[in-house]
């Protein structure tokens, strides 16, 4: 039995338990530095994290070297703290000058170019209206340096759009991703993360909630291609053989469906 507790949860254990259970910005870092340099033949050297949260991402860039600097960008200051508290803090002096936390809205110009802009975690989706998602991408190029790329994630499959709630272990918590409505005349959604924490047994209920509109990788391309990238690809992870991936992302356009997937969509300028 789980004693749950609605909807209070300590905004360190929150932010901890989230980054556990959805982000693996290493990988991330590392498609992103592999497909950069096959378009255009070299490393990127800045990067901004938009929907940046924590900033986890936008801090591991300036670790890979001497010229890496980083934006982490996002609305709402909370998560910003716990990523300048445990995440910007673990970094060398050096490095921590060379990452900044803007509160901002993505849609806002802030004034820097970058060689990369990256939005994980489907933030995206939050722009309901295409009109709205084209003004997005419209400013992520023009805030991009001439050779600059874009990178987002994406999820779908046969099951994303049944009301189901996907449950994960890991070692100390149990991760909940729920899909509480789907509405498929609009591709209107609404997700909610639980947790709930092993030594206590605690369940931590709606911890995260996302009003969203579920699109497309079809959608997300032709968005990206009327707010004039040049160049937009689409990728999918190679199986494992045992019906899941193997963590490695290739290119292509045309693949068979399956219940459940989550892929990149890279666009050049
Ligand atoms: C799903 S979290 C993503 C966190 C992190 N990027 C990741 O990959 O896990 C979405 C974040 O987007 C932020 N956000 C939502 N709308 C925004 C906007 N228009 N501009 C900037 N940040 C926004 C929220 O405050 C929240 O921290």
């Amino acid at each position: 039995m789980s004693k749950k507790v609605d909807p209070k949860i300590d905004t360190a254990l929150k932010h901890k338990l989230y980054e556990a259970s959805v982000q693996n910005f290493e990988v991330d870092v590392d498609f992103i530095n592999a497909e950069y340099e096959k378009n255009f033949g070299n490393a990127p050297l800045t990067l901004r994290e938009d929907f940046g949260g924590t900033g986890a991402l936008a801090c591991h860039w300036t670790t890979i070297g001497d010229e890496h600097k980083a934006y982490a960008i996002d609305l709402d200051p909370e998560p910003m703290k716990y990523g300048v508290e445990n995440h910007r803090s673990k970094l060398t002096p050096a490095q921590q000058k060379r990452v900044e936390y803007v509160e901002g809205n993505v849609l806002a110009s802030h004034g820097f170019k970058t060689d990369v802009v990256v939005a994980f975690n489907f933030s995206y989706f939050i722009f309901k209206d295409r009109s709205q998602l084209v003004k997005y991408f419209k400013g992520v190029y023009d805030a991009l340096e001439n050779r600059g790329a874009f990178f987002v994630d994406i999820f779908g499959g046969t099951e994303c759009g049944e009301e189901l709630v996907e449950e994960t272990e890991h070692d100390d918590h149990t991760y909940f991703w729920d899909c509480d409505k789907f509405n498929p005349l609009t591709n209107e959604c609404l997700y909610y993360i639980h947790f709930k924490t092993h030594d206590d047994g605690v369940k931590y209920e709606r911890v995260f909630t996302y009003d969203w509109r579920h699109w497309s990788p079809r959608e997300v391309v032709e968005a990206m291609e009327e707010a004039g990238f040049s160049t937009v690809k689409t990728y999918w992870e190679g199986d494992d053989g045992d019906g899941g991936g193997d963590g490695e992302f290739y290119e292509s356009t045309s693949e068979e469906n399956c219940e459940s997937w989550v892929t990149y969509i890279a666009a050049f300028k």
